[in-house]
């Protein structure tokens, strides 16, 4: 156990919620086939939230699943933080809307925009907060609805991503469990290969930016793809690293899932074995800055991420950013 560690996870939980779609259903939508969907990504469906609910909805239902697993209430919370890239509104924040939902009333509440790094940024922000003493209780989450800007008409994109939250609790470690390192990067150079361009002060809500369909995701999926594997070696190792941890010391290797192959290839370089390894993007496809805490949710639940174990989580995304966790359960 380091003598740096702060923090640890109290708790976590996850929300999914609306309709399922499926391979078979895209086929309908657009050219492409359940086979390719499965063969170049590993996807099998993912989950579509209901019209009429929002981000903060995901989030708030994960949060207070986390909250209660780790024994608080939302009164205890010092602090929330929502990484994601679909907020409900630009202002006021997913953070605040999340903090009225579940009743934080003592809290302070932001968002970080980070992408599928999301949460990893935000586990880093938060044990930075409770190591140097500012807060007591954070509440991390995760939480997209990217269906809201998957352009159903690309099947270059809209095969790859679903709607979800999950969400953790972080308070002062009790010695054992803890956070053992965090890691996170970025490279502005590369922001082009995934985007937004659409909405913000850059290129304002226009008919003509409507028209252009700049109000969806932008992705080269090729480019993303080696970038992914590179970034997520590299925060992989230097997570273990700066944990003085060897990748053989793991127990569960948790990554963004955006694609199995991207996985496969993190895996053959950490020589970690398909049992420590989780996977869930069959169920859910990439939920972009949820992705990580629902399989960790997950993970608890059904038993594979048990008290003792060592978990490396390890996450690429837009922006470019990248980055990882280890954490002792
Ligand atoms: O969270 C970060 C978000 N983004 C990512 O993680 C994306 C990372 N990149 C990837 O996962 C992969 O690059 C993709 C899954 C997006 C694409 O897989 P790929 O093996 O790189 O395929 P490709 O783009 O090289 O396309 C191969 C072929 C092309 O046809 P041609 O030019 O060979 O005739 C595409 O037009 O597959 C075609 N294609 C499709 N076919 C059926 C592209 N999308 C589809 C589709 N269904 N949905």
């Amino acid at each position: 156990m380091s003598e740096r560690t702060a923090a640890m996870i109290l708790g976590t939980g996850s929300e999914v919620s609306g309709r399922v779609l499926t391979n078979a259903d895209l086929e309908k939508m657009v050219d492409t086939s359940d086979q390719w969907i499965r063969e170049r990504t590993g996807i099998e469906r993912r989950h579509i939230l209901e019209e009429g609910k929002a981000t903060s909805d995901l989030a708030a239902g994960a949060g207070l699943k986390a909250i209660e697993d780790a024994g608080l209430t939302p009164e205890d919370i010092d602090l929330i933080i929502i990484a994601t890239i679909t907020p409900d509104t630009s202002f006021p924040s997913t953070g605040c809307r999340v903090q009225t939902k579940i009743g934080a009333d003592n809290a302070a509440a932001m968002d970080i925009s980070a992408a599928c790094s999301g949460f990893i940024y935000g586990l880093s922000l938060a044990n930075a907060m409770i190591a140097n003493g500012q807060v007591r209780y954070v509440l991390v989450a995760g939480a997209e609805v990217l269906s809201r800007i998957t352009d159903w008409e690309d099947r270059g994109t809209c095969v790859l991503f679903g709607d979800g939250a999950g969400a953790a609790v972080l308070g002062p470690s009790d010695g054992k469990k803890g956070i053992l390192s965090t890691y996170i990067k970025s490279d502005g150079k590369l922001g082009h290969l995934l985007e937004l361009p659409g909405g913000g002060s850059l290129n304002p809500a226009t008919e003509e930016t409507v028209r252009q369909r700049l109000h969806y995701i932008k992705m080269e999926g090729g480019d993303i793809y080696k970038h992914a594997v590179r970034s997520m070696k590299e925060a992989a190792i230097e997570g273990l690293k700066r944990a003085h941890c060897k990748p053989e010391e793991l127990d569960l290797l948790i990554t963004h899932q955006a694609n199995i192959r991207i996985i496969e290839a993190l895996q053959a370089r950490l020589k970690t074995p398909d049992e420590k390894v989780f996977i869930n993007i069959q169920e859910y496809g990439n939920t972009s800055a949820a992705s990580i805490p629902i399989a960790m949710d997950q993970a608890r639940r059904e038993g594979r991420l048990k008290d003792g174990h060592k978990c490396l989580l390890s996450a690429f995304g837009g922006g470019f950013t990248w980055g990882s966790a280890l954490i002792q359960f």
